[in-house]
């Protein structure tokens, strides 16, 4: 038999790293690419999280291309700015077919004697992006800045699921420049307005500001957040590839795992792009990005020498812009609607008008600010535009055309459907309805509380909601939970001439579903309640950590968290006005974060040096849960609105069920604590020891396994070293609920 030796630690700890590597590798190809995720979102952090503690710590295995780097490491202090290797240029434009045929004559004229061809591809609205490669690994993301010097934004790319971090080349050449386009997906864009918008917070105008602003935050954690993409179509410095076409320069792109345009052609004259532009301008809104027009570009890439370029642009290319989707018509009237948490929308009510091959009958205008910055007012033609085909927009007025008839629209101080008081919360721009039980309110809260992501309450949806408040049946959620089938059955959807009954069938299913509801998820019915703030996920994070809808309402972890940030803010002028109260306030603030941590939620940040405040403490991923989401969380559940809902909760006999399974990491395993532990209390160790199913007694015997001993630990100490029991610390502690097996047991949550 063969001797192997003992493997050094070292070696073990890149093998540990390789494996996690692979792991999430895998993982991440699950998710992102089959759709077919095996591990919940739990687990996964936790596995990102033991490669990013072991990365950190042996820096010197750190791959650059680890797939720690999708979830953006620690916050930037700024960008850098870096010199691009080759100028990225812009393009010049053509608004007309004429225009275009121009430019093919310049060409012919600049090289007469050359045969050649045109490539015809989409124009991405996003913002200029360059990567470089170098033999096959991502090192560096730069932004157009000047078209000599651009922002350093890798870490911000690098979280961007769809762009390698290493070429799918199997002889990947030693430098490959590539510039292209990121983007905001339009899906992705109307969800993250409308969280915005129900946060009360200013919507993006457009998916490229909300992917500009991405892409210039400072913290990558919350770039990965944000739905963005890449689309790439030209080449900077390229070295050890030779690609003779623009087309071929594109399935080179794709082999090597960098998206390209989802359409392009290959034409042999002007004549044919010409043909060709209205087709592509068809297929502009099954784009995911947002298309701002054709570019045309010379195939033969040996010609671009030849044709050379202006100081903004290239001769070789050009870009042709398609007259804008925009109308004219009528504003009849300004209406203002009532979201599930009391925001209130102006929206334009216009004379139908075709746009973009649909009917346009109204077009939101965000707030009170944007109509009079706008000076929008009734009766006016306004131009419409379908910004990014999804939300039609009020892009100006047309005030040649004022009458003087026209009426200035002002936000009313009262709630458009229950006429009560509204209120501007500070830091936002929009207004809320104040009352509780408004009917619009509770309307679209419904909608929400028997959705499927929420309670899943079958049949009970659209119209049943609307009819079941209207009668007055219904006044909050929880009054579903009253209703019985015989009021039901007979239950009339129609009117009182036309009558339509609900049935016996539909009225069973609504009844079985809302018992079901009764025993579903925590995080169900966390998401369900309708805090603002709090999304799906948000939910799932917090019913992780509680067991009842009580505790989440009293949660020290999320009053953590808000004090975590509050304490941050106010210790800063303290630092230079009074050190030693800056001391003292920092160890206090210490104290809550690690608590933060210990759970999970935060991280802390590794270096010594970093300043000990708040930006020690990062939200541990990107789905983390962070102040402002906690303290809604907490004022809701302790506002009027959020107590009765818990009364009514109990009243009902619903108990939602809890997903977290106890862990076992200490299961078999006796502990006796003593003296004074760094950061938590004796109580809060044992708690945490026996929620991780071991035990924990008073006195030392030779069956105790482990001595958890803090400061001035005295003759327990003496006792245990005497018995030979491991005596371990704090950290020590948390480190055996740290192992793969702990982190197994934990994601069966
Ligand atoms: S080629 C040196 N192709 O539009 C020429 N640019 O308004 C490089 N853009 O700076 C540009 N889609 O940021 C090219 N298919 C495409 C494009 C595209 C969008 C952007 C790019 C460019 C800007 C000019």
């Amino acid at each position: 038999m063969r001797y192997i030796g003992a493997m050094s630690e070292m070696e073990q700890i890149r093998q540990k790293i390789e494996a996690l590597t692979a792991e999430l590798n895998r993982h991440n190809r699950l998710y992102y690419e089959d759709a077919r995720p095996e591990i919940s979102d739990t687990e996964y952090d936790r596995l990102t999280k033991e490669l990013e503690d072991l990365e950190h710590k042996y820096p010197q295995y750190a791959s650059p291309t680890s797939p720690t780097l999708r979830v953006g490491g620690a916050p930037l202090s700024g960008f850098e700015n870096v010199a691009h290797a080759q100028p990225m240029k812009s393009l010049s434009n053509t608004y007309s077919k004429s225009e275009l045929f121009d430019f093919d004559e310049r060409i012919r004229k600049l090289i007469p004697d050359e045969s050649f061809t045109y490539a015809l591809e989409p124009k991405i609205d996003g913002v200029a992006i360059s990567l470089r490669y170098e033999n096959g690994i991502l090192t560096q993301a730069l932004t157009r800045g000047d078209g000599i010097t651009g922002d350093n934004v890798t870490a911000n790319i690098r979280t961007i699921p769809s762009i390698p971090l290493q070429l799918t080349l199997r002889q990947p050449p030693a430098v490959l420049e590539v510039r292209g386009e990121i983007y905001m997906d339009k899906t992705g864009f109307a969800l993250l307005n409308e969280q915005r918008q129900e946060n009360g917070w200013e919507p993006f105008a457009n998916p490229r500001n909300a992917c500009a602003g991405s892409l210039k935050q400072l913290d990558p954690k919350l770039v990965a957040k944000r739905p963005l993409d890449g689309i790439f179509y030209a080449a900077g410095e390229l070295r050890g590839v030779t690609l003779n076409t623009h087309i071929e320069l594109l399935a080179y792109l794709k082999d090597a795992g960098l998206k390209i345009a989802p359409k392009y052609w290959s034409l042999s004259s002007i004549d044919e792009v010409s043909e060709r532009l209205d087709e592509l301008y068809s297929l502009h809104s099954d784009f995911p990005f947002e298309m701002d027009g054709a570019v045309i570009k010379v195939n033969e890439r040996h010609l671009y020498e030849s044709l050379g370029a202006t100081a903004k642009s290239p001769r070789w290319a050009v870009a042709y812009k398609y007259a804008p989707e925009q109308a004219e018509t009528a504003l009849l009237d300004i209406t203002v609607q009532v979201g599930r948490t009391g925001v209130l929308t102006p929206v334009a009510e216009l004379e139908p008008v075709q746009l973009s091959g649909t009917t346009v009958r109204r077009a939101t205008l965000h707030n009170a600010e944007e109509i009079e910055r706008k000076d929008v007012r009734i009766g006016d033609t306004v131009v419409v535009e379908k910004a990014g085909e999804i939300i039609p927009a009020v892009v100006r007025v047309v005030t040649e055309k004022r009458t003087g008839e026209e009426v200035q629209f002002s936000m009313p101080d009262r709630c458009p459907v229950c006429e009560s008081d509204v209120e501007q919360r500070s830091g936002e721009v929009a207004l809320r309805c104040t009352n509780l039980q408004c009917p619009a309110q509770l309307k679209t809260w419904l909608e929400h509380f028997v959705s499927r992501d929420a309670l899943d309450i079958e049949g009970a949806g659209g119209i049943v909601c609307d009819k079941l408040i209207e009668a007055s049946l219904v006044f909050s959620p929880l009054d579903l939970f009253t209703l019985v089938p015989s009021q039901l059955d007979t239950f009339n959807l129609g009117t009182p001439e036309a009558p339509r009954m609900l049935g016996s069938k539909n009225a069973a299913k609504i009844i079985a579903s809302l018992e079901r509801a009764k025993t579903k998820p925590l995080a169900n019915w966390l998401f369900a309640l309708g805090i603002p703030k709090l999304g799906k996920v948000g939910a799932q994070i917090i019913a992780e950590q509680h067991e009842t809808l009580q505790e989440v309402s009293t949660s020290s972890l999320l009053k953590d968290i808000v004090e975590l940030s509050v304490q941050s803010e106010q210790v800063k002028p303290l630092k230079k006005e009074n050190p030693p109260l800056y001391a003292k306030r920092c160890d206090e603030i210490e104290q809550v974060g690690d608590r933060l941590v210990e759970a999970g939620w935060y991280k802390k940040a590794a270096s010594k040096s970093q300043t000990r405040t708040l930006a020690k403490y990062t939200l541990k991923n990107q789905q983390g849960i962070g102040s402002k989401t906690a303290e809604s969380v907490l004022s809701f559940m302790n506002s009027e609105r959020g107590r009765s809902l818990l009364t009514d909760i109990a009243a009902h006999g619903i108990t939602p069920s809890v997903e977290r399974k106890a862990s076992t990491a200490l299961s078999g395993k006796s502990f006796v604590i003593t003296g004074t532990l760094p950061n938590m209390g004796r109580n809060e160790a044992a708690k945490l020891i026996t929620r991780h199913g071991g035990a924990v007694s008073s006195s030392i015997s030779k069956n105790t396994d482990y001595l958890l001993a803090g400061e001035k630990a005295g003759s327990k100490l003496t006792k245990a070293q005497s018995l030979g029991v491991a005596v371990i610390s704090e950290s020590d502690l948390l480190k055996m609920l740290d192992t793969p097996e702990k982190q197994k047991q934990l994601s069966l949550i």
